[in-house]
């Protein structure tokens, strides 16, 4: 299969409506979309990825007035959220209506539901009359795409269409919240949205879901192993990790400063300024540049763990995971 980058909408939803694959801008990272109400279609993304069809999708929504066409009941905290962070990076976890097939939640009662706030996005979005099943944009496992390009190095050749967006703006995943009996507000995902910024909307402390073992996600986000690049990464002080390579090539990834290394180590800063929204949207197009170097392995250190620093840590750890 020929696989083609451009902007051109009509053609993203004659594709979409034929139930086939479509890769889409999303302000957090791209997705690759199909019709979530065509059970057909839908398995083409797992087939696309390579993707278990234990790991369910994330369906995308036009507007938060669409909400309560694919989810019953709506907690009242999720209508608070959604009032401030819809459109945007947030995902929401509710129990599902019929009309969601099984596939799409791999056979869960929970539907996952985002309004993705990217122009493009909103654009297909008004044109279709369904919602879009979609993951990442990326084969199974891999790092996250944040341009066209990411997409096509990753999945040339088993879609037709990417429709390209530019960078996305915030480069990281969307974070996922749930809620439980109490109508409490749990992170299965940290991701672009902060916990600080969702605590000072439902004023109170957000929960945090288990962590459980690989392999066995019952929930969001959570297969230990992802976001991971073909190179070994290591995490920790960057200065004790490079003495550990002596003269072999190596890159560093770290927040704002430049350490004192030596030359074999090439050093990415991922934001100069100590910007933690540069920082996020730098972190996975550094990490597809680096898997193209010729080098042994990368080496990063931990971020502050507060707002962002704390997806950016999640995604670092899951990097690390990889490692055998
Ligand atoms: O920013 C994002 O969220 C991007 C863009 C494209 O929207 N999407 C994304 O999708 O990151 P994906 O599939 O790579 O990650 C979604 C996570 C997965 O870990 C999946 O297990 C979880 O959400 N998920 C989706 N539906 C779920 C459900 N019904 N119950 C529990 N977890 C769900
Ligand atoms: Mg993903």
């Amino acid at each position: 299969m020929n696989t083609t980058i451009g902007s051109d909408i009509p053609q993203a939803v004659s594709l979409l409506q034929e139930g086939k694959l479509v890769a889409i801008p999303t302000e957090t990272v791209y997705g690759l979309a199909a019709n979530a109400l065509d059970p057909e279609a839908v398995v083409r993304i797992f087939e696309a990825k390579n993707r278990p069809q234990f790991n369910p999708l994330i369906v995308h929504i036009g507007s938060w007035t669409e909400a309560i066409k694919y989810a019953n009941p709506i907690p009242e905290k999720a209508i608070q959220l959604a009032a401030v962070f819809c459109p945007g990076a947030l995902t929401f976890l509710l129990p599902k209506r019929n009309n969601i097939p099984d596939i799409v939640t791999a056979g869960s009662p929970m539907v996952a539901l985002r309004v993705p706030a990217h122009p493009v996005a909103q654009a297909l979005l008004s044109q279709i009359r369904f919602p879009l099943a979609a993951p990442s944009a990326n084969p199974f496992g891999y790092i996250s795409p944040t341009t066209a390009q990411h997409v096509l190095d990753g999945l040339a050749g088993k879609i037709p269409y990417i429709l390209d967006g530019g960078s996305t703006e915030l480069g990281i995943e969307s974070t996922i919240i749930g809620f439980d009996e109490q109508e409490r507000v749990i992170v299965y995902r940290l991701g672009a949205v902060t916990i600080e910024s969702m605590e000072k909307i439902v004023d109170e402390k957000l929960l945090m879901a288990p962590k459980v073992a690989a392999n066995k996600p019952v929930s969001a986000g959570q297969l230990a192993s992802h976001y991971a690049p073909h190179r070994p990464l290591l995490l920790g002080d960057i200065v004790a990790l490079a003495g550990q390579f002596e003269d072999k090539k190596i890159a560093s990834i770290s927040f704002c400063k430049r350490n004192d290394l030596p030359a074999t180590v090439q050093q990415f800063i991922l934001s100069e300024g100590g910007d933690m929204n540069e920082a996020a949207r730098k972190l996975f197009d550094v990490l597809h540049r680096l898997d193209a170097l010729d080098i042994e392995a990368i080496i990063a250190e931990p971020f502050p763990n507060e707002g962002l620093g704390r997806a950016i840590n999640d995604r670092l750890v899951r990097a690390q995971a990889n490692m055998k």
